[in-house]
């Protein structure tokens, strides 16, 4: 029998969004064991919740500098193997760098970190070092976006020639009118969120599908970003110009201010003989259009979806999976990378990949910064 692997969690208590995705998920494929962590800064929530998720008192710490130091103490076939960092975004950083300094698996919430500079940092300490660091971009769990993977990659769509990312949310609505609220949330703080709020949060979840699904980088960028008001330093929508190259173009378009929308993610993504086009809230539906034959509707666990999709989906067809379990692929990549069982390219997304994404977000505020703009990506 395989032995658990020890996992431990900074951030993602009881009060968060992310956390209970991250322990469900990490549960699902029978591979992790929740060892403690650092649930709550404050260390008697911190320890009111471990309680309530039935962790032993012992491996829950008051910080993070405690819990690495006290870890280390520890043989180490009872040491934490991966850590999850689950903070509001300027701890990834800090957190992330300790971690992979003292030998930790690390597995890092999006943004990575709020400057592209940090994130170059981490690449340093991780190039100098053998470690899986994987950033959650949870989307790309999906099993038929992996689907759409291969299909790109298998030339089912033909050479690419437009794409359009689409990542529509209206929560911010009520708080950007409100200065009270405004000045609660910490995702439009820029000493905790980084320099963007919206581009940063979603825009960076759909440059990095884009970059996912289609196998390739993008080169140019112009942005539009919108503040609404000019006391607020932080977007909550933009429109963003792509450019692979002068002939492979498109857009990605996100906004937290399109009233009334929740999690409406749209990837479509059109090449010479047909095109893909997958929704987030509908996500075992894949589209696949062409000139000549009649849409085709493709969904997941059956036989003519690749291998790659197939392990993505853990029941058969018709039984309906969604966004933990797309995080539980992520979380099974991980693991598989860690017992050297990995098989497929893009079973978890990369240091590489959260590296990318800290570029795309300081570039794209750059662009609009300096009057809309093209702005290389290097
Ligand atoms: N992958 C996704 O789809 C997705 C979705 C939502 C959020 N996120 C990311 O997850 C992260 C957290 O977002 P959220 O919405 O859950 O935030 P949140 O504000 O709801 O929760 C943050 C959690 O971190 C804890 N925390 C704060 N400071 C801490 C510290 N010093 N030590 C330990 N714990 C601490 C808080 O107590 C809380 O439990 C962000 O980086 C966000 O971008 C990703």
């Amino acid at each position: 029998m395989k032995s658990k692997i020890r996992l431990g969690i900074l951030g993602g208590g009881g009060d968060s969004l992310i956390g209970i995705v991250h322990r469900i998920a990490s549960s699902m494929h029978d591979k992790y064991s929740i060892i403690g962590g650092v649930f709550n800064p404050d260390y008697s929530e911190n320890l009111k919740f471990a309680k309530e998720i039935g962790l032993d008192e012992s491996r829950v710490y008051e910080d993070y500098d405690k819990m690495i130091q006290e870890e280390l103490k520890l043989d180490k076939s009872q040491r934490m193997q991966v850590v999850s960092i689950l903070t509001p975004n300027f701890l990834h950083y800090p957190m992330a760098k300790k971690l992979l300094e003292n030998n930790f698996n690390v597995i890092c919430e999006k943004p990575m970190t709020t400057t592209y500079e940090e994130a170059l940092d981490l690449e340093r300490i991780y190039k100098s070092k053998k470690l899986t660091f994987a950033v959650t971009y949870t989307y790309t769990g999906y099993p038929m976006i992996r689907q759409m993977k291969e299909m790109i990659k298998n030339g089912i769509i033909g050479d690419i020639q437009r794409v359009d990312l689409q990542y529509y949310q209206g929560w911010i609505n009520p708080i950007i009118h409100d200065t009270v609220k405004r000045s609660e949330t910490w995702r439009l703080q820029s000493d905790k969120s980084g320099i963007s709020c919206c581009i940063g949060d979603i825009g960076t979840h759909a440059f990095d599908m884009l970059e996912y699904v289609t196998g390739m980088e993008v080169k140019e960028l112009l942005s539009d970003l919108n503040y609404v008001y000019d006391d607020n330093t932080m977007d909550v929508d933009g429109t963003i110009l792509i450019r692979f190259s002068d002939k492979i173009k498109g857009v990605i378009r996100a906004s937290q201010i399109a009233t009334g929308e929740e999690n409406c993610f749209t990837v479509a993504i059109y090449g010479r003989k047909g095109g893909l086009k997958w929704q987030q809230e509908n996500p075992n539906y894949l589209n696949h259009l062409s000139d000549s034959n009649p849409l085709q509707i493709l969904k997941p666990g059956h036989d003519y979806n690749s291998d790659f999709s197939k392990i993505s989906a853990k029941l058969p067809p018709g039984h309906p999976e969604g966004m933990f379990d797309s995080m539980a692929n992520i979380y099974n990549g991980v693991a598989r990378e860690i017992r050297g069982e990995k098989e497929f390219d893009g079973e978890y997304p990369t240091l590489n990949d959260g590296l990318r994404g800290m570029l795309f977000i300081e570039k794209a505020v750059e662009s609009h910064q300096k009057g809309n703009t093209w702005i290389k990506l290097k």
